[in-house]
């Protein structure tokens, strides 16, 4: 796990808060708010029969209603007071972001710091519309900036102008997420203007970029954890890309790992895939995780299956599905790993507006109702874990 979990200090705390609510008042709210409190700092580890004796399953006790209230409350709210507002007000108040936000960013002459407050702008701006108005007026909205000069200037950053342009067909391919990679795989900077290499470096280091360094950095260390404790393991990453967490383990390098496949539906991703890792025995599986649900492919099983990237576009169905399939194919005493975006990062409206990028965000009831379909006297631990910036969360679930 990660570094400021302490598995069985949650687990005790959360027991202990637990039995004082069942065997005296249920006093919810004082609950809810140590369970947030616990979720948001550490992430949370639950251990499954605990909550079969207390009287609630796991899956009833993560998605009560009562813990979802809070945010639905908020977010209501916001939208009825905002909602007051026409389209025709937004419209102005869009219409004159994306004039100052242009003219700052044309006048920046290679200062950063304009730069940033700029894009500051843009993107909290954003998101507050998007957040406060209907989806209807969000597209009308969306349109604006699209038919806006801003938008030609912004693609001149080669990270927002690929994932507007999607050259292989779909948003967040692998050399997309390279560009995140970049910086701290210290590669030199992508070829462009000095205004686009300025706003690529603002998008690079925004909270969404910062989740998927976090998200590749834990898994990185789930692999060198787990190779450590039981070297020659067998390992599954679906939908891997460029399989960049390979360049922060130790474990591929010094051959740790019995088995490590990379499976993704994007061969030119394989190749690369093939260039750089090929050599410390990483296979590869140019196929869709689809074959995977209709068992059309077998390849074995595993001992670490992980997908990070993928669920981020998958529906409820299709997750549920995919996890479950994942769950088979674990050995027992194997472990599965799935990452998704929380919902609220600020990045969301300029993503979506600028990139054409649209991810499904979860919350941590989303990601536990992804388990729905697996038997769950199966199940050893359940623990969704955010990682320091509280971009991205991870379900991890192992087998018993
Ligand atoms: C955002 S990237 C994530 C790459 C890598 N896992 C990472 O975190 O850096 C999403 C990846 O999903 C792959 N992908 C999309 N649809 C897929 C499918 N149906 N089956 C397998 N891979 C898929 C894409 O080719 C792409 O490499």
């Amino acid at each position: 796990m990660g570094k400021k979990t302490t598995p069985s200090v949650i687990y005790f705390t959360l027991k202990g808060i637990v039995a004082g609510i069942f065997d005296t008042s249920v006093d919810l709210r004082r609950f809810q708010r140590i369970w947030k409190m616990i979720q948001g700092k550490v992430g949370c580890v639950v251990k499954t029969p605990f909550f079969r004796s207390g009287g609630q399953n796991l899956r009833q006790f993560m998605t009560s209603p009562v813990l979802l209230k809070p945010r639905k409350q908020k977010h209501l709210s916001e939208s009825i007071l905002n909602d007051r507002k026409s389209i025709a007000e937004r419209e102005i108040e869009v219409g004159v972001l994306l004039d100052n936000t242009h003219q700052l960013l044309l006048n920046s002459n290679g200062n950063l710091e304009p730069v940033g407050t700029a894009l500051d702008g843009l993107f909290g701006r954003l998101n507050e519309q998007r957040l406060s108005c209907t989806p209807e007026q969000w597209q009308m909205l969306i349109k604006i900036c699209r038919s806006h000069p801003l938008l030609s200037t912004i693609h001149e950053d080669p990270f927002t102008g690929r994932a507007f342009a999607k050259p292989r067909g779909y948003a967040g391919d692998a050399e997309l997420i390279d560009l995140i990679y970049g910086p701290e795989d210290r590669v030199p900077e992508p070829t462009a203007t000095p205004l686009g290499l300025d706003i690529y470096r603002y998008n690079s280091s925004a909270p969404a970029a910062e989740g998927v360094r976090a998200r590749r950095g834990f898994i990185a260390d789930l692999i060198d954890t787990t190779s450590n404790e039981k070297p020659g393991q067998h390992i599954l990453a679906i939908a891997a890309g460029h399989l960049r967490e390979a360049n922060l383990t130790t474990a591929v390098r010094r051959g740790r790992i019995g088995r490590f496949v990379a499976l993704d539906s994007d061969p030119i991703s394989l190749k690369e895939v093939e260039r750089a890792y090929g050599s410390y025995g990483v296979e590869t599986v140019p196929a869709s995780f689809g074959v995977l649900l209709t068992n059309r492919l077998q390849i074995g099983t595993f001992d670490l299956i992980y997908s990070t990237g993928l669920f981020d576009y998958l529906n409820v169905n299709t997750g549920r599905r995919l996890v479950t399939t994942m769950f088979d194919m674990l050995n027992p005493g194997g472990q599965l790993v799935v990452a998704n975006f929380l919902p609220g990062i600020r990045d969301i409206g300029f993503m979506e507006a600028f990139m054409d990028w649209k991810l499904i965000y979860r919350t941590r009831q989303d990601m536990v109702d992804l388990t729905a379909e697996i038997d769950e006297s199966e199940i050893g631990h359940l623990s969704l874990f955010a990682e320091e910036n509280q971009n991205i969360i991870f379900l991890r679930i192992t087998k018993k």
